[in-house]
């Protein structure tokens, strides 16, 4: 189906949507919530990332939702799913879950034409102290990079305040991929990246959405791509982890759009 894009893009071509394109945006992120909500109980020891590939792409399609990774670029599956040392588009198969694996699974749902693309950290049997803390560093990265978002504000003092923490805390942020424009769109401008200066960047404007997903390694920041053309590891073969919300920008702040509506974004494997 073709829909003419509402909005218009400013002189930074970033699209500037208006007050009603929240509500498109709002029933895609909590769809593609409770698809990453759902898929928490089936992570488990022996699963193979497959099967919960399978179990995300069924979901969406019963929710009349389409994944917008299928077909994406030559890409076949409904989901990325990034074990321990990937630090994303990890390709699901036949590779079993193992004790203490940590796991990024990122979806993307397409409903009524708007986009909602969210990632969260699983956790397979025991997790390391080191790990644990791997991921709550992680995961408030992108919450600090969320306060970081309002009007007046710009892409650069959200890139710093991730920056600031993960490397406070002795890790390092990934610089070879980056969060991004959406809406009616997968990908579309600006590059919001993870590292930067304070002030520096597009000035954030009501009524942009984007992505923030900011990759954090235990080690360097150095990446490459495996010879399938898909999955990013780290160089130093360390482990790494990424939280990701689509957002907002409103008067005041913004909308996270991904949150989830039970609380299980960040991981509960105390449960
Ligand atoms: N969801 C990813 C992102 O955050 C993109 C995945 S593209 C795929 O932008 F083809 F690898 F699935
Ligand atoms: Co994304
Ligand atoms: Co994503």
């Amino acid at each position: 189906m073709h829909r003419a894009k509402t909005g218009f893009l400013n002189s930074d071509s970033i699209r500037i949507h208006p007050a009603e394109d929240f509500a498109g945006m709002r029933a895609a992120g909590q769809l593609t919530a409770k698809c990453l909500d759902m898929i928490a109980q089936y992570v488990k020891l022996g699963v193979t990332t497959g099967e919960l590939d399978a179990r995300i792409q069924a979901f969406i399609e019963d929710a009349g939702a389409v994944s917008a990774t299928i077909g994406y670029r030559g890409y076949e599956h409904a989901s990325c799913i990034s074990i321990n040392h990937v630090v994303c588009h990890g390709i699901p198969g036949s590779k079993v879950l193992k004790d203490g694996d940590i796991l990024n699974i990122d979806v993307t749902c397409i409903l009524d034409g708007w986009f909602g693309d969210s990632s969260r950290m699983y956790v397979a049997g025991k997790l390391s102290r080191r790990d644990e803390r791997l991921i709550e560093v992680t995961h408030e990265t992108l919450m600090l990079g969320i306060a970081a978002v309002k009007p007046g504000n710009t892409f650069g003092d959200i890139g710093a305040a991730i920056q600031a923490y993960a490397e406070g805390n002795r890790m390092s942020v990934v610089r070879d991929f980056c969060g991004h424009g959406l809406g009616q769109v997968f990908h579309a401008a600006p590059n919001v990246l993870h590292y930067g200066r304070a002030g520096s960047g597009a000035v954030l404007e009501e009524g942009m959405f984007f992505t923030i997903e900011p990759m954090i390694n235990l080690g360097k920041s150095f990446t490459k791509v495996l010879a399938d053309g898909w999955t990013a590891v780290t160089k130093d073969k360390k482990n790494t982890a990424q939280f990701e919300h689509s957002i907002g920008v409103t008067a005041e702040g913004c909308e996270i759009f991904t949150l989830s509506p039970t609380g299980k974004f960040y991981p509960t494997w105390s449960a």
